[in-house]
Formats: C-alpha cells, structure tokens, sequence
C-alpha cells in the first residue's frame, strides 16, 4: 500500500461522522481531496449535507462532484469538519497550512462543532515543527513583519530560517485572502503555545499555522493499519 492508499483510508473512515442532513467544514490538500470525492460518491447516492469549503481549488473540486456548497456567511456554525494537516501530535495539536489554506481552514475549523483530521503516518510527529510552520501574513510591511516574527520567536528561544513562499512562477504566493506566507523553519517547538501566544503580537501577522485544542479526532492510515487519536468519545456505529 502506499501513501495515498493510507490517505483514502483515514479519508473513508473519516465518512463513518458524516451524517445525514448535517453541515460539513470540507478542508484543503490531498488527503481532504479524498474525502471531497468519497463524500461527493454518498451524495451522488442521496446523501443530504450542505458544505463550507476552506479553499477555492476545494470549492471548484466539491462543485465538480455536485456537493451542495454554502458559505460560512450563510451558513456560520458547521457541524463537522474534516481536514487534512502537515503535522499533529499525540495531543491533537497541528501544523497546518502547507496548502496555503490555513487561514480560511483555522476559521472554519473554530465555527465547526467537531474537527477530525485525516493524515497518513509520516504526519504523526513526537514534537512539531520538523515541518517548517506556515504564517499568513498581509504583503504590507513583510519585511519588519518578518523581522518582528524572528526576533519574538529568539524570545522563546526558537530560531532558523524564515522563507517568503513563491509559487511555481517565482513570485510571491498568493493565499485565496490576497495574503502571502512566511515558512519558519524553527526545528521542534517544544512550546507550540508560547509560540502562537508570541506570534499573536505581530501586528501583519493574520494567522499562524499551528491549531491549538481546535481539533477533536485525528484518523491516521499507515501499514499497521489505521490508528484513532481523540480528545471526545466517539461512536463508530453511527450510520452514514
Ligand atoms: C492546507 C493544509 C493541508 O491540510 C496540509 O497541507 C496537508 O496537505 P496534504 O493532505 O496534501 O498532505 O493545511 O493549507
């Protein structure tokens, strides 16, 4: 089996929350993608919910498969969302933005009665931050922005590189907010709520990366099969 075999499991799993009638929270990446496709199989077969997409490319990818979409406008408080991460721990905390999406992914999350993660394996880490953590930042000032960044993060002692993402074409990547974003590659953070705390002081900063005590399920697939992280009780008899 292979990665994105592990990833269509922890996806399909993920369907056992899903019920009928319910609004859905429909993250961004290649896991999420999975379970847009598994969930647009079970509407096509008379499934009735109504969906917030967290990121353009998944409202496009939703639409295309005739999944009723919403917004959080219309639509404010969700019952489930169900998305993919770059990183959790064993405490159901996360990294996430790897898509660019964290922004929109973190607001959908928190209107979300219940959050579950679908990862594969290799995203189950002992200490975050092996994955460089992704800032949305507005393009204003992104220079002292980053400065500020660096030096309230040395405060905690965390240092490395931090790198303005660009897209295929060599300039600035674009989130779907018109935000750019800066990936820290501080090495592990042994206090990833020292760091949020620090990082909500940066004025240009939108939003970070980590997901702290917002997700309440993580699935993860790997080839000892498939392993339940959950911070609530859950009931895997539910029908779909
Ligand atoms: C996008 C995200 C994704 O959930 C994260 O990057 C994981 O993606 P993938 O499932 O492709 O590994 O946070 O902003």
């Amino acid at each position: 089996m292979s990665t994105d075999d592990w990833k269509r499991q922890a996806a399909e799993q993920a369907l056992s929350f899903v019920e009928d009638g319910m609004k859905l929270g429909l993250g961004t990446g290649s896991t999420a993608a999975k379970f847009v496709e598994l969930l647009g199989a079970r509407v096509r077969t008379g499934l009735k919910v109504i969906c917030v997409p967290t990121s353009e490319a998944t409202r496009i990818q939703a639409a295309a498969l005739g999944i009723p979409l919403s917004t959080l406008d219309e639509t404010p408080s969700l019952d489930l969302t169900v998305d993919g991460a770059d990183e959790l721990d064993e405490d159901l905390r996360l990294i996430k933005g790897g898509g660019g999406a964290l922004l929109r992914e973190k607001i959908v999350a928190v209107a979300s009665e219940r959050v579950v993660i679908i990862a594969d394996n290799s995203k189950l880490v002992d200490v975050l931050g092996r994955f460089p953590l992704p800032l949305e930042v507005v393009p204003f000032g992104l220079r002292a922005t980053e400065g500020l960044i660096g030096k309230l993060a040395a405060d905690i002692g965390l240092e490395g590189d931090i790198t303005l993402r660009r897209g295929t074409d060599g300039k600035p990547f674009l989130t779907d907010n018109g935000n750019h974003i800066l990936d820290c590659a501080f090495g592990s953070i042994d206090d990833p709520e020292a760091l949020e705390d620090a990082l909500k002081l940066v004025p240009g900063v939108v939003e970070s990366g980590l997901f702290l005590g917002i997700a309440d399920v993580g699935i993860i697939a790997g080839p000892k099969g498939v392993e339940v992280l959950a911070g609530i009780e859950i009931d895997f008899e539910e029908d779909v």
